[in-house]
């Protein structure tokens, strides 16, 4: 039985049905893969090329190793050709399908049918119990008794897509820990000085590589009516502790600009700093700049230390966020199932046998990029081929 038909809970279950196994997948939501359907909008990034242990955060870095290994991104292309579903890459390594995410959803389910294993909907699961022949399930349709019980109910992230805390519960409940939780690839809101000036840019992206920590992600960052998203604040988002600034440089292009600014100030000293910012920004983000920083009149009036400010501000502007818009938008949960008392061969709980837990529910997160998805299939299938 696998509790969850998402996609961790999809590729066990066609794995596990293909073994020979009656396969039996309960989910209280009333469509699967609902995650599926509008990931990477609507294209699903069902995949990274370049998929590795370090593209994924866990209190265990070593666990995800030997799945990742046993199940590589090209088993899944593999998959979905076979289905002849067709795909791009959008960015180095990150596969999406070429006409919807509906596709990798349809390979699963199809799959799923092919192998055989049942999958029952609008089925809300009210407790669990050990039994002398496994596990006994008291749900919204009955008692049902299994010998092996796969949990694959994913993370808190976006509970209107189905996400609960179930997972966790179920781990407690066996006696595993669960490492705290919090949301991660969301976008961070603004204390009310930074939302004054950033939100009136909104829609407006631009390359810079933020820091948060020890991590630092050279890709494009969005200004939104709420505050700021786009990749790099997503992949930030993860690393960020609250309270702790996130750091951006603004033109990452740039190795000095504080040589630049001297040159222009030499060739145009009756110039504003604004049009030299327009070489690099929109006119409004220019504008704004100026605006925000007091970077007004013409450059023959900034001596050599403000021509520094400028360029360290531009390339080091250190925000600290009001926080995330949490797991309403997050796209992951960070936390999780203890790994320490799973096998990261079969995902089996060492102390109760019978007993996986697999996907985002574990304390695995991947980075933004196709790596959650490849984790997913992963652990999916290395389950699938163990019961
Ligand atoms: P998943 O969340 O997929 O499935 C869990 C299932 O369990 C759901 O069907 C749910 O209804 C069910 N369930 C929960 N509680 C239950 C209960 N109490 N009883 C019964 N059933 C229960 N990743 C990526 O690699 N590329 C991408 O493009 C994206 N894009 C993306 C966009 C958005 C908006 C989000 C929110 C997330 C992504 N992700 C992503 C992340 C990816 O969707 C996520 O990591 C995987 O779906 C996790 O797979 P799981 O099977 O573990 O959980």
């Amino acid at each position: 039985m696998v509790i969850g038909a998402g996609a961790a809970g999809l590729m066990c279950a066609a794995t596990a049905a293909y073994q020979g196994h009656r396969v039996l997948v309960l989910d209280h939501a009333n469509k699967a893969g609902k995650k599926i359907l509008m990931s990477g909008g609507g294209r699903c990034n069902f995949t990274n090329l370049n998929t590795a242990p370090e593209h994924f955060i866990s209190a265990n870095p070593h666990f995800c190793k030997s799945a990742l290994k046993r199940y590589s991104p090209w088993h899944f292309v593999e998959l979905i050709e076979r289905h002849g579903i067709e795909h791009v890459e959008k960015a180095p390594g990150q596969l999406f399908c070429a006409e919807s995410a509906k596709e990798i959803l349809g390979v699963l389910l199809t799959e799923c049918e092919w192998a055989g294993a049942e999958i029952r909907l609008n089925t809300a699961i009210r407790q669990v119990r050990q039994t002398a022949r496994g596990f006994g399930l008291t749900t919204s349709a009955g008692v049902i008794q299994c010998a092996k019980l796969v949990v694959a109910c994913g993370g808190l992230s976006i509970p209107t897509m189905g996400a609960s805390g179930f997972g966790y519960q179920l781990a407690e409940q066996f006696g595993l820990s669960v490492l705290p939780t919090r949301a991660g690839l969301v976008p961070f809101t603004l204390q009310p000085e930074d939302k004054a000036w950033l939100t009136q840019l909104s829609g407006i992206s631009t390359e810079v590589v933020a820091r948060a920590a020890e991590a630092a992600f050279a890709e494009p960052m969005l200004i939104t009516h709420r505050g700021l998203s786009g990749p790099a604040m997503l992949q930030v988002s993860s690393f960020w502790t609250p309270g702790q600034p996130v750091t951006v440089d603004w033109l990452p292009q740039l190795d000095d600009p504080f040589a630049l600014l001297i040159e222009e100030r030499r060739a145009h000293p009756n110039r504003g700093l604004e049009r030299w910012l327009r070489q690099y920004f929109s006119q409004r983000l220019a504008a704004a700049l100026v605006d925000q920083f007091g970077w007004q009149g013409i450059l023959q009036q900034f001596s050599n230390e403000r021509l520094a400010t400028v360029a360290g501000t531009l390339k080091g502007w250190a925000f600290k966020p009001s926080g995330t818009e949490g797991y309403r938008t997050a796209e992951v949960t960070l936390g999780g199932v203890d790994t320490d008392a799973i096998s990261s061969k079969n995902f089996a709980v060492k102390e109760v046998p019978g007993l996986h837990f697999i996907g985002e529910v574990l304390d695995v997160t991947g980075q933004l990029g196709g790596f959650n998805f490849q984790w997913a299939w992963a652990c999916g299938w290395c389950t699938g081929m163990a019961l």
